[in-house]
């Protein structure tokens, strides 16, 4: 099968289109033939190689060659110990933890899941997993999401941002993103209220006070996000720079206490809202935002436009 494989770790150029062997599915595992796969910032950090993704996947050259955890497909064959799902089925979901997604076939535990509504293109599917569920885990699991709330998403262009407008929407919310200029217009389309241009404005310091902050980058210091926060305001992380999460963690019980303002960090849930995302989307009330499709032939440009953050929602691949 055709896979995009790399052998040691690096920056996009050490990726390679190249025949693999096709995996071969155990009792517990369906084989999926892949439709369309999506990036995330998760495949970045296993391909460069960061210290926590070595411990995770080969301290000198990585164990699992083949990335790509969100993906769409056919299920081709199905272990003898399968009961949910049968050959012929259209599935989707997030298989990080196993990886394997930018291949033609990939093996899956029917745990992580879902089906593909008929209405929902393969690409479409390919883009909800890891970003919708870290939307969903972030304003309502975490975030507490309710009506008449004023709501800030830091880094609102890319995928969870993407998500993240359609649910807050959802509960009559005002949404104002922030994100660069280039993705403004995009982000006023879905539906946010407001746009800041983080090249223009600091939102930290523009006198705006908000109920929730929902936090993709993570890329300042916990006492500005505690400015922009309304008293008893609760900001949401779902990822960014690595020091800011760990002073996340520290300070935030004291800010807890000291200023009645609210600080959560989202350990992702893999799959758990799917069923949710699929409600949502055969009501008409979510459609993921799309960068691409690419094909699988222009998997450079595509990983080239994630790189560099060019991408407005999520990017996909079509295998
Ligand atoms: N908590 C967990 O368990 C878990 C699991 C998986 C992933 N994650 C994390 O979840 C996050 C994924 O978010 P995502 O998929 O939405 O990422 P994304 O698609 O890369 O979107 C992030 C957006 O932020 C923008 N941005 C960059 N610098 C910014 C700044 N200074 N201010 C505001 N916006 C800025 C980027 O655009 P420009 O660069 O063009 O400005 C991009 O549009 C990552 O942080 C990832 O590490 C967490």
């Amino acid at each position: 099968m055709k896979a995009i494989v790399y052998t040691k770790y690096g920056g996009t150029e050490v990726l390679q289109l190249k025949e693999a062997e096709k995996p071969s599915q155990r009792d517990d595992e369906v084989l999926i033939k892949v439709h369309a796969v999506s990036i995330n910032d998760w495949d970045f950090g296993l391909l460069q190689g960061d210290f926590i993704n070595r411990l995770l996947n080969g301290l000198r050259k990585p164990k699992r060659q083949i990335l790509g955890s969100d993906i769409a497909g056919r299920i081709v064959a199905a272990g003898k110990n399968i009961s949910k799902f049968k050959t012929g089925d259209e599935v989707y979901g997030d298989l990080s933890g196993q990886w394997g997604g930018f291949a033609e076939y990939v093996c899956a535990p029917e745990k992580s899941l879902a089906p593909k509504p008929p209405t929902m293109s393969f690409e479409e599917a390919a883009a909800i997993p890891q970003a919708a569920m870290l939307a969903v885990q972030g304003l309502i699991d975490k975030g507490k999401i309710y009506a008449g709330q004023k709501l800030l998403i830091n880094g609102a262009g890319g995928g969870v941002g993407t998500f993240g407008i359609q649910i807050a929407k959802l509960y009559g919310v005002e949404v104002t993103g922030v994100d660069h200029t280039s993705k403004l217009d995009m982000m006023r389309s879905i539906g946010f209220d407001h746009v800041i241009d983080y090249l223009k404005e600091d939102f930290t310091k523009n006198g705006q006070r908000y109920d929730m902050i929902l936090d993709t980058k993570t890329n300042r210091s916990m006492f500005d996000y505690t400015r922009a926060l309304s008293s008893n305001g609760i900001y949401v992380t779902v990822g960014g720079s690595m020091s800011r999460l760990l002073q996340n963690l520290l300070l935030g019980p004291w800010i807890s206490m000291i200023c009645k303002k609210h600080m959560r960090l989202v350990a992702l849930k893999t799959n758990k809202d799917l069923h949710y995302m699929n409600e949502l989307f055969e009501a008409g009330k979510m459609k993921p935002v799309i960068d691409g499709p690419y094909k699988l032939e222009d998997f450079r440009e595509a990983f080239r436009v994630f790189d560099k953050a060019e991408h407005k929602g999520k990017v996909v691949i079509t295998i």
